[in-house]
Order: structure tokens, then sequence, then C-alpha cells
């Protein structure tokens, strides 16, 4: 089922004490919310945001997982490690894993599989840098992205997918998409989902935007018919903000 999406991508941010009282302002601040609220803090934070969120509808991701299963791989952790948490997501491929960690479609797909395997749903995130918007390249590349990872999958499979398309040039930098831009890039996505697995599944799926979406900007671009919500990095650190841009649908 197409959901309302909302998700706060904490990044490396925030201590102990701080992530506990970022959740606690925001649990305090939320009423009979209908959109789906996902939090993505540091894995060492994971279990108890679990906990903390555990009466509440509110669902936590991890930010990543190895491509491995197990073993002698220092510093990683697995899909069968945070899924034994009862976490609920994991966002994967992420373009700052994919840059600053050499993260290829290739990894990526070997990830996504993890996962699947232990059966977490997976936020994929997808985007362009800028040369490629400027040269106007950015539609075969993320057709590239989806078609060497996700669209390996099956049609049951592709339910435990939600898709970000995050475009990289507006990651940090305050210039977001144009409602334009986002909805242009959505229905794009859609219409190859619906190419590779009919209409029903591509309009199920949910295709969140990211890149410096904020309290002020959110509104315009969850209005748009294929923006099904957020993957939010700086403004999910506001509980404000945050509660702000969650009410925006
Ligand atoms: P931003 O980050 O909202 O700070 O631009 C979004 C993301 O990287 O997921």
């Amino acid at each position: 089922m197409r959901k309302n999406i909302v998700a706060g991508n904490w990044k490396m941010n925030l201590d102990m004490n701080e992530s506990h009282k970022l959740v606690q302002n925001i649990l305090d601040n939320l009423i009979a919310v209908k959109t789906e609220v996902i939090i993505a803090p540091a894995f060492i934070h994971l279990n108890k945001i679990k906990e903390l969120v555990s009466n509440t509808n509110i669902h936590v991701a991890a930010q990543d997982c190895s491509a491995n299963n197990m073993g002698a791989f220092t510093g990683e952790v697995s899909a069968k490690m945070i899924s034994s948490y009862n976490i609920d997501y994991v966002i994967i491929g992420h373009s700052e894993r994919r840059l600053n960690f050499n993260e290829s479609n290739e990894l990526l797909l070997t990830k996504i599989n993890q996962a699947l395997k232990y059966k977490l749903d997976i936020i994929f995130c997808c985007g362009e840098n800028i040369d490629h918007r400027q040269k106007g390249s950015y539609f075969e590349l993320i057709e590239k992205q989806l078609s060497e990872t996700v669209f390996r999958l099956s049609s049951k499979e592709i339910s435990n997918i939600t898709i970000a398309y995050e475009p990289i040039w507006a990651i940090g930098t305050g210039q977001t998409a144009s409602v334009d831009q986002a909805q242009e890039m959505h229905s794009f996505i859609r219409n190859l989902f619906e190419r590779k697995y009919g209409f029903k599944i591509s309009n199920n799926i949910s295709i969140l935007y990211g890149g410096s979406c904020n309290s002020s900007n959110s509104k315009d671009l969850f209005s748009c018919e294929d923006v099904d919500g957020g993957l939010i990095g700086g403004a999910s650190l506001k509980f404000d903000d945050f509660v702000k841009i969650i009410n925006s649908f």
C-alpha cells in the first residue's frame, strides 16, 4: 500500500542524551498522526530509541547494513543483527555511503539481499550529482541506479522497498529541488516501476523526496502527485521542524 512517510535521517549526529531528548520532544509534540514516521539514528542508539518509541507507531531505521552475513568484518553491522532488535527499516544506498565509502550498485544489491533475507524494509536512495543535472543526463543516471539494484528484485520482494530520490546537489546545501523538478523525477521513477512491474506495484510504491526538505517547503513538495513524503536530514534534528514536516500532509 502506498503510504505517506516522513523519515528523519540523523546521520552521524547526536550523542546519547541528545538523541533521547530529541525523541522525547518529538513524542511530546506529535498528535494523531496519519503519516508513517521513521527515525534513523546511528547504530549505537537504535536499541534504546526502539525502546523509547515502543508504545507509539513511530518506526526505527538503521542508516546502513553490511553486505556480509557475518564474520571477520570489524566495525560492520549485519542485517541479521539489526533485525534481531526488531528494527523495521534500513536505509541503503545513501549518496554519502556511495561517495564516501565507494559503494557501487553491485555492492548495494548485495546489501538489499541481506536486508530482505532478514525481513527488513528498505529505504533505497538514488540521486544525481550537479554534473548530471546540468548536462541533462539525470534520467539515465537514475534509471541505471535502479536497474542495477532494486529492479533485480521479484514483484514480491519489491513490496519491501521505499524509494528516496535525493539529488546530491540538494543534500545539506539549502538548494531544494523545485516542486516541478521533484514531481518530474518522481513521476519518471514511478513510470520505470510501471514498465518493470506493472501499474499496481508502481501505484503502491512510496517515493520520498530528500535534499534540504524543511518545514517551509515540505507542504509544497508533499502536495506533488508522486511525492509520498520525505527523507529529512538537517531538519530532522530539530523537533519542532520535524513535527511541522510530519504535519505537512
Ligand atoms: P538534508 O539531508 O535534508 O540535510 O539535505 C537529506 C539526506 O541526506 O537524507
